[in-house]
């Protein structure tokens, strides 16, 4: 065909993989925002190259499970148990996504410790060969996250002529968080290396350019950022998400039936929704201590709202993540057991994810979505629930610490999930706001959704790298 040849690297493939007993393999969707917007990527030829998500030890397991993923365009990197533990659980996520969310470097000694650096490493070289197995001249190699930042590096060192594009699909704080990291420099330098590099919002974009100012003294140019001669493009494409796929999947018999179902159950009750990954930047203990305060200053809506939590479970094997849970799982049973009666309590939180047809039904059915999340790149979920609101037209409350307050500012209402008061009252404005003022927020939101889709993100970025590389050659 004479679509144009993608490949696509992140750290999670879109698939993830079980072993069944006979020793066949089990594909499903993987969760998190970074694969729901790539299953939108249908204007390219594009395979994905990533960690199969399993340990598969034996040389002929990973044959059939490369074959199994084969057929879903996806490339396995396998990576051994050691390594998933210094690299995913350590060096990406106890040291660079704190980081990178401004919640500073661990207080322990891991940090100081290099063997996680190390195999964050190897990791990547890992992922780079696997890359230049599969490249064909003419390819767009399409990099992702914090994961890989070291492959723009290795990629161009193996041919220099390669097009490589990097996104971060998480915020990049101000330079002086930055600064804090011990590899603070080979981390920039590396993605640097790449042709274009590409953030959600104009001010990651910015600290970006700033960090490279100050850590490396290189000049910033309203283009990107110069080293001697040489130009590498930074730019802002904010990511969208298939919108349509939501529209058409609320139509489907099987969501009509989750959705009599709910509104049978929750009749008497206006719902307030959140879905997140059971994250510490999401600020899910935030938020229920805003709920347990909006409980007590609104005692004669007790008994006539819900709040749903859906936490899903993520990094399960990082300490951190654990000791969320217990902390996350003491305050609901907190606010359960000082509000509930004897036929209802005040939150249902459920630690497990959802089939997409009953997110869908639940983004559908719910009068209020709560995001309040610390810092976060974008958050789709906030976009996901606009999408299925058509009918209803609820309201979204949304935490001006995500990129997508940057995006559905204008419809949302936006707070600071840090000031219980300010999110408790917001609650309170939004379950007693007046029709008119519900349909024109919805509106402007849904119309930002359904046009600024991951389609044309993909494209915009994958148009701009082109553009880069021909201009390049212009100069030299
Ligand atoms: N999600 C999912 N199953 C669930 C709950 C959520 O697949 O049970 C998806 C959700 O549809 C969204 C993604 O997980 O696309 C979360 O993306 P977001 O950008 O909000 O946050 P991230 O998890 O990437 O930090
Ligand atoms: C965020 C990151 C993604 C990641 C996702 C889920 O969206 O930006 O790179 O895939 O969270 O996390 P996980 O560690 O399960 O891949």
């Amino acid at each position: 065909s004479g679509k144009q040849r993608l490949l696509v690297v992140a750290n999670r493939l879109p698939v993830s993989a079980t072993k069944m007993q006979n020793n066949e393999w089990k594909l499903e969707i993987s969760v998190g925002g970074l694969v729901s917007v790539l299953l939108g990527l249908k204007d390219f030829e594009a395979k994905w190259i990533g960690w199969a998500g399993v340990d598969v030890p034996d040389k002929a397991g990973q044959e059939s499970l490369t074959k199994a993923m084969a057929e879903k365009k996806c490339i396995p990197v396998f990576l051994d148990k050691e390594t998933v533990n210094q690299y995913y659980n350590g060096y990406c996520n106890k040291i660079l996504w704190p980081l990178l969310h401004y919640l500073g470097l661990p207080q322990d000694e891991t940090y100081t410790s290099e063997s996680h650096y190390d195999v964050y490493k190897r990791a990547n070289l890992l992922f780079a060969e696997a890359v230049t197995k599969h490249y064909k001249e003419g390819d767009i190699v399409w990099c992702h996250d914090y994961h890989l930042m070291l492959l723009p590096q290795y990629l161009k060192q193996y041919n220099s002529k390669m097009k490589v594009g990097w996104f971060l699909h998480t915020p990049f704080p101000s330079s002086e968080i930055q600064r804090t990291l011990p590899t603070r420099s080979e981390l920039l330098k590396s993605v640097l290396a790449a042709d274009i590099i590409g953030f959600h919002t104009y001010d990651y974009a910015r600290h970006f350019v700033s960090a490279c100012n100050r850590i490396l003294g290189l000049e910033g140019t309203p283009e990107g950022v110069e080293d001697r001669g040489k130009l590498t493009k930074v730019a802002t494409f904010p990511i969208g998400i298939d919108a349509n796929r939501f529209i058409r999947t609320l139509t489907l018999p099987k969501v009509q039936e989750y959705l009599t179902n709910l509104r049978e159950r929750f009749a008497e009750r206006k719902i307030i929704l959140g879905v997140d990954r059971l994250d510490m930047i999401k600020g899910i203990p935030q938020k229920i201590l805003a709920f347990e305060k909006f409980l007590e200053d609104n005692p004669d809506w007790s008994d006539k709202v819900v709040l749903l939590q859906i936490a899903v479970p993520t990094r399960t094997d990082v300490p951190e993540y654990q000791n969320l849970r217990r902390h996350v799982h003491e305050i609901v049973g907190r606010v359960n057991g000082r509000f509930g009666t004897l036929s209802s309590v005040p939150i249902i939180y459920l630690d497990r994810s959802l089939d997409f047809q009953a997110l869908c039904a639940l983004y559908s059915i719910t009068d209020i979505a709560l995001v309040t999340s610390l810092r976060d790149g974008m958050n789709l979920v906030s976009y996901e629930f606009v999408a299925c609101q058509a009918s209803k037209q609820g309201v979204l409350i949304l935490s001006e610490f995500a990129g997508a307050a940057q995006s559905l500012g204008a419809g949302a209402i936006l707070v600071n999930p840090w000031n219980i008061t300010d999110v408790s009252s917001a609650i309170a404005y939004t379950l007693n706001m007046p029709s008119e003022e519900r349909k024109m927020r919805h509106k402007l939101n849904f119309e930002h959704v359904t046009i600024h889709t991951a389609q044309e993100w993909a494209t915009m970025f994958v148009r701009e790298l082109n553009e880069t590389v021909v201009e390049a050659q212009l100069r030299t």
